[in-house]
């Protein structure tokens, strides 16, 4: 089996949040979303990887990804000039795909659980295309499945204004051949791409079987800031391991699973995990609550900052209370003369704030 990673698409960045091109290198817990795509496609046991790179981003994604021998993965990039939908990225990965099954993953979906359990449950259904459900609470947004009992789908369709179900494709599907077919013989949508979603119908309406998994783990839509901290939460949870590789002098306190990278610096402070602290980062006189991200070059300077994400090279300077906050990349956020007890903040790259 191979896997079809798409990491294309014009660099809509996630605003105001990060001027970072790619919404697929979106940091969560200090690693870009689309490392976990990786990571969760080389557990499932699969080595060969078509990653779909747009002129736009593709240098970026291939300056971070490199040939993918870091998760032991072999990384073929394969650029899509337009983005013209989901199958029409398949369409262009034809050659490279061959006759395999093939996983198709969506590069800015961070699921949690893995893609191992729907492999198997493709495999063991005998189905021509398995997929990755999960009840949401806007289904017009998404594509939606209709089900049987046994999770066997009946109809499947591109954002419906009158959704049939709740049940979202989060974006992780497992294909046999027979999808590229169907991909052949259907048309543009309303919006002018080719649908895998319409792709699929194509293979119910034929009479071929297609089975369905519904993911009770979370997955993170991307782009919102209460989604960004709920899934650095869960992240940090799932994958956080206490790994000090970092300097910390004797005045400091660390509990619970922290990481904290080579080249970093704690200095007479408490940090309560689970927390990672990128490399370079100095965290001075400070406490740092749990589910808290702290990015490479940060500096934390007598400040009280919990259940935050804050990216790289920013500063927070004398700050009593900073909870529930995302920060951008080289942010100062420094203390005035007013002292409110707490603060709740979203503030884009290259900002200051004075509080
Ligand atoms: C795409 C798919 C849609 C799916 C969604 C998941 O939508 O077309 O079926 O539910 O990804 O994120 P798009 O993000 O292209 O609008």
């Amino acid at each position: 089996m191979k896997a079809l990673v798409l990491s294309g698409g014009k660099g809509t960045r996630l605003r105001p949040i990060t001027h970072t091109g790619a919404k697929q290198l979106v940091p969560v817990a200090n690693k870009p979303i689309l490392f976990y795509v990786l990571e969760n496609i080389a557990r499932a046991g699969i080595h060969d990887v078509g990653m779909i790179i747009s002129p736009e981003t593709g240098d970026e994604v291939r300056r971070m990804c490199g040939d993918g021998s870091r998760w032991g993965l072999a990384i073929r990039y394969i650029l899509q000039m337009e983005p013209a939908g989901l199958a029409h990225c398949v369409k262009i990965a034809r050659d490279y795909l061959g006759d395999d099954d093939f996983i198709l993953y969506l590069g800015d979906n961070l699921i949690g659980g893995g893609v191992t359990g729907l492999i198997q449950r493709f495999r063991a259904s005998n189905a021509k295309a398995a997929i990755l459900l999960k009840q949401v609470s806007n289904p017009s947004d998404f594509g939606i499945a209709e089900i049987s009992p046994s999770g066997k789908i009946l109809r499947l369709v591109e954002k419906p204004p009158n959704p049939p179900s709740d049940l979202a494709l989060v974006g992780v599907y497992v294909f046999s051949p027979a999808i590229h077919k169907a991909i052949e013989v259907i048309k543009p949508s309303r919006r002018g791409e080719l649908e895998i979603t319409d792709a699929i119908q194509q293979l119910v309406e034929w009479g071929e079987h297609v089975d369905s998994q519904i993911l009770n783990h979370w997955w993170l839509d991307t782009g919102k800031k209460d989604d960004l901290l709920s899934a650095n939460t869960v992240v940090l949870d799932e994958w956080i391991q206490p790994d000090i590789a970092g300097e910390v002098d004797k005045e400091s306190r660390i509990s619970g699973r922290v990481a904290i990278e080579a080249g970093a610096r704690v200095v007479g402070s408490t940090i309560r995990g689970p927390v990672v602290v990128g490399a370079g980062a100095v965290i001075e006189n400070s406490f740092i609550g749990p589910y808290t991200s702290i990015g490479r070059g940060v500096r934390i300077i007598r400040s009280v900052v919990e259940h935050s994400v804050i990216l790289d090279n920013s500063e927070v300077r004398e700050v009593d209370r900073l909870e529930d906050s995302l920060i951008g990349r080289s942010v100062v956020v420094a203390k005035g003369r007013r002292r409110p007890a707490a603060f709740r903040l979203m503030v884009g790259d290259d900002s200051v704030v004075e509080i």
